[in-house]
């Protein structure tokens, strides 16, 4: 098996200007993207379905105004009490890629490419003649020639090289120009998570108030609403919780989305929900987001209800740093609580510390957060509006001085995104609109009108005809978007979620097997052992698969590993809270990429029976991804 690997640290980084020749005509396959060999079924799992569901499209979303400029909710931005909110997971998040250059994965690609996509093309079309599309191109060969031939080859692909690097960097610009045309605040998707009732629908709900994303009239309608269903304080949480169970019972179920605008920055909220029984809807709005608030109740035991094992509070701080939220602001809310606030309604500062010292190590320990550099502390108010926008009054809280909510939000610093990387979209839903529409959050790299790319795995040759950014049309957009494209070339019918949408020059890996770093949490009680064969759903980008663990390579000690000493003992098997390397293969092909190349291709969450058990990151790829598929 050893050399069915590809050790894609051993390939020698290329430049970040590596050549990414758009308009290049790519190589193009005779495959039948609906070839019942890609028969995803990203339902074939607890998780919900109803997150993706294109029956709840996004509600059109007037643009909130800058909090620093509406003071007052203002009525001219609500439309007859609809705001600027859907209870959908429409939009798939990235992270910027790790620290190393995507283009090493670029080159990795570039190497290994031709020839297992022209033997991907002959094994696709030996195996099924049904699979070639008549419609689409003749699989590319060219790239298996004789060797008498290479070192022509090579020159002119020398030639290539500096011609399509001119040409991307005129691409670049025009690009950018285009990009500049356009809002070009930066963008930020932050999540709300936490245990359930912790405030984070309220909150949310708060946020559009304050930046005039609702009106007086309708939080009136809301309070009545509220008040009929014996749910009073609900109703600044029935701005983000907008179905008839979700208002009922008081609960978030899908990932609620919303938009609102600071000077500074544009954000999308991502309300997601705190119920465990929907953890897999939080793992889809997760996996969205650059930035977490994880809403803390200080309410007297709840709290600590919140902070127990199996406290939503803990696990979804642990998935938040596995799916790629990089920073998370921990909101100490309920501050006006009266069971620990004054009489005059002060707020305390004794709970505020004990909460800080007691989720700290927690952070630290059990996440990976660095609490300086990634946690920021914030007490606040979501229900009264307190220390979102404007800061708390003196009377209520003279001892915190560090920043609203916005002011937090706003000075996290931006994500790197290097735009010459490749592109990568993980599409979470699509539907038909005048063509396909492929709704998904860029990951990297940019993307422009026009643009040709491969929906992937099946490698469907499309063009882009249309972007949306938040509902907006633009000609051009970059990593960290929430995106809506029209393509030509597909059918909706051929793309699923977890699907990605990728640049024809370098294609995303694809696999039906990988090695993992495993970070294994608690086991669940009647299957306290881990070992080769243990089968689990696996949640990695937008994408939900069964999968099962076929080796165990042996466990990790950190420590060692840190000094750079030989880590991996074998082991036959492990019990819960150990770090593992391991084989995970999964049926059918899916689209992943290496932690360090596109981390956010790259981190996934495995699930069993509704509990996670263990969190981890792809470490190796197999050699030849496409013979694999
Ligand atoms: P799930 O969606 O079920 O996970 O809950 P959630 O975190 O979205 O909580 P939600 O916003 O629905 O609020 C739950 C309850 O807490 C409601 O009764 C809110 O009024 C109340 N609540 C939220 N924020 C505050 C706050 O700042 N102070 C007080 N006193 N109550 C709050
Ligand atoms: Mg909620």
């Amino acid at each position: 098996m050893a050399d069915s690997w590809e050790d894609q640290a051993e390939v020698p980084p290329s430049s970040t200007s590596a050549p990414q020749p758009k308009s290049t005509p790519a190589p193009k396959l005779g495959l039948n993207p609906n070839a019942s060999t890609f028969a995803f079924n990203p339902t074939a799992s607890s998780f919900n379905p109803g997150s993706f569901a294109p029956s709840k499209p996004v509600s059109p979303q007037p643009p909130a105004q800058p909090a620093t400029t509406a003071p007052h909710p203002s009525a001219a931005a609500a439309q007859n009490g609809d705001v600027t909110t859907s209870a959908d997971t429409h939009m798939t998040d990235a992270v910027e890629a790790a620290s190393s250059s995507g283009a090493d994965q670029a080159a990795a690609d570039m190497s290994s490419l031709s020839m297992s996509d022209a033997q991907l093309a002959h094994a696709r079309q030996s195996s099924s003649a049904h699979t070639t599309a008549p419609d689409r191109p003749a699989p590319h060969t060219a790239s298996v020639q004789p060797a008498a031939m290479a070192a022509d080859a090579a020159a002119e692909e020398d030639d290539e090289m500096d011609e399509e690097e001119g040409h991307r960097q005129d691409e670049m610009q025009r690009i950018q120009t285009q990009l500049d045309k356009a809002d070009n605040r930066e963008h930020m998707n932050v999540v709300f998570i936490g245990h359930v009732d912790a405030g984070k629908s309220t909150t949310g709900g708060q946020i559009l108030y304050l930046t005039g994303g609702v009106d007086e009239r309708t939080i009136q309608k809301y309070e009545k609403e509220a008040k009929d269903k014996n749910r009073e304080s609900w109703y600044m949480a029935y701005i983000m919780d907008t179905n008839e169970e979700e208002r009922a019972k008081g609960k978030t179920v899908e990932v609620g989305r919303a938009l609102f605008t600071t000077e500074k920055k544009r954000y999308t909220i991502l309300d997601a929900p705190g119920h465990k029984n929907y953890v897999p809807n939080m793992i889809a709005g997760a996996a969205q987001a650059d930035v977490g608030v994880l809403v803390v109740a200080a309410r007297k035991g709840e709290f600590e209800t919140g902070f127990e094992r199996g406290g939503q509070t803990r696990e979804h701080a642990q998935l938040a740093k596995t799916l790629g939220v990089a920073k998370l602001v921990i909101a100490i809310n309920k501050m006006d609580d009266p069971s620990i606030a004054g009489p005059s309604g002060e707020w305390s500062k004794e709970r505020y510390d004990e909460i800080i010292a007691r989720i700290t190590p927690f952070l630290r320990n059990n996440c990976g957060y660095h609490p300086k550099k990634d946690i920021i502390f914030l007490p606040m108010s979501g229900l009264m509006g307190t220390n979102i926008k404007d800061p708390p009054p003196k009377h209520i809280c003279s001892w915190y001085t560090g920043g609203t909510l916005f002011e937090v939000l706003d000075n996290v610093d931006p994500f790197p995104r290097d735009p010459l990387k490749p592109f990568r979209m993980s599409i979470i839903d699509k539907y038909k609109d005048m063509g396909t529409i492929a709704m998904g959050k860029s990951e990297s790299g940019m993307i422009s009108k026009g643009d040709a790319l491969y929906v992937m795995p099946n490698k469907v040759p499309v063009s882009v005809t249309t972007i949306y950014r938040d509902d907006a049309e633009v000609e051009a957009a970059k990593g960290g978007e929430n995106l809506r494209i029209r393509l030509t070339g597909i059918e909706d019918t051929e793309i699923s979620a977890g699907f990605v949408l990728c640049s024809r020059q370098r294609l995303v890996p694809t696999v039906t097997f990988f090695q993992a770093q495993l970070q294994i949490l608690d086991l669940l009680e009647h299957k306290a052992v881990f070992t080769a064969g243990y089968k689990a759903i696996l949640h990695i980008h937008s994408l939900v698969e069964e999968c099962e663990i076929t080796q165990l390579i042996g466990q990790v000690d950190l420590k060692a590993k840190a000094q750079g000493r030989d880590s991996t003992h074998p082991v036959k098997f492990v019990k819960g809270n150990s770090v593992v390397l391991v084989r995970i293969d999964v049926e059918k092909p899916i689209c992943v990429e290496r932690f360090d190349h596109v981390a956010q291709l790259g981190r996934f969450t495995l699930r069993d029976e509704g509990r996670t058990i263990a969190i981890g990151k792809i470490t190796k790829l197999p050699k030849s991804l496409k013979e694999a598929a």
